[in-house]
């Protein structure tokens, strides 16, 4: 950060935004491989969450990458940049009050150590869709795999590039055992504490 900037505290603070909305906001980070299935279960979940009236918006990997973050790579030095910027952002909705859904691979655990501490710990919720590469490669709904196989895609997470998963997520989902459904059913179970605006 430069040293002649100066941070400004404005009055209507998070709490506020809280109280108003009447339910908690924080960060639910997805991490997987690409075709795991993070933005099909990110997108039905917030769904769910939207029409029970909570304030909710989603940041995607493919989406994100053609605006914002259209410059970057995935070089694992623009990898880190990615998660750094996206970190940012969410943490900012959530400062507005926003239930915020991030789906990335974020292929890194110290990358989403280092996003974890920007957003703060009590606020990120992060979420291993375990989708062995085996199946996403079989899916291969992008086709993405298949060019990355015959060379045509450098540094291609899981075959050229690494994956490391998370240690103890919050909570884990494995695809092959749990429908859609199933999957958001357990996340809206683990959320609903979460989500409780206290006085
Ligand atoms: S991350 O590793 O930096 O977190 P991100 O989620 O933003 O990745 O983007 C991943 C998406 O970009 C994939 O779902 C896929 O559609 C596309 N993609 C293109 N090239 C690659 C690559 N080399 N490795 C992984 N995904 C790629």
């Amino acid at each position: 950060m430069s040293p002649n900037i100066t941070k400004h505290e404005y009055q209507i603070s998070r709490e506020e935004r809280n109280r108003k909305n009447q339910h908690n906001s924080f960060v639910i980070w997805f991490t997987g491989l690409s075709g795991s299935g993070k933005s099909t279960i990110a997108n039905h979940l917030e769904q769910v969450l939207f029409s029970n009236g909570i304030k909710t918006y989603s940041l995607d990997g493919d989406n994100i990458r053609s605006g914002l973050n259209g410059g970057l790579t995935f070089s694992l030095e623009d990898r880190k940049e990615n998660n750094r910027r996206i970190a940012e952002v969410a943490k900012l909705f959530m400062d507005a009050g926003v239930v915020t859904i991030t789906a990335f691979i974020s292929p890194l655990r110290e990358d989403r150590q280092e996003a974890k501490q920007i957003i703060g710990k009590e606020n990120f919720i992060e979420i291993f869709i375990n989708t062995p590469i085996s199946v996403c490669e079989e899916r291969d709904a992008k086709g993405l795999y298949k060019k990355a196989r015959a060379g045509e895609i450098k540094n291609f997470t899981g075959i050229s590039s690494p994956y490391e998963p998370p240690i103890n997520p919050a909570i884990e989902i494995k695809t092959q055992q749990m429908s859609v459904e199933e999957s958001v059913e357990k996340i809206t179970e683990y959320l609903k504490e979460k989500l409780v605006y206290n006085e």
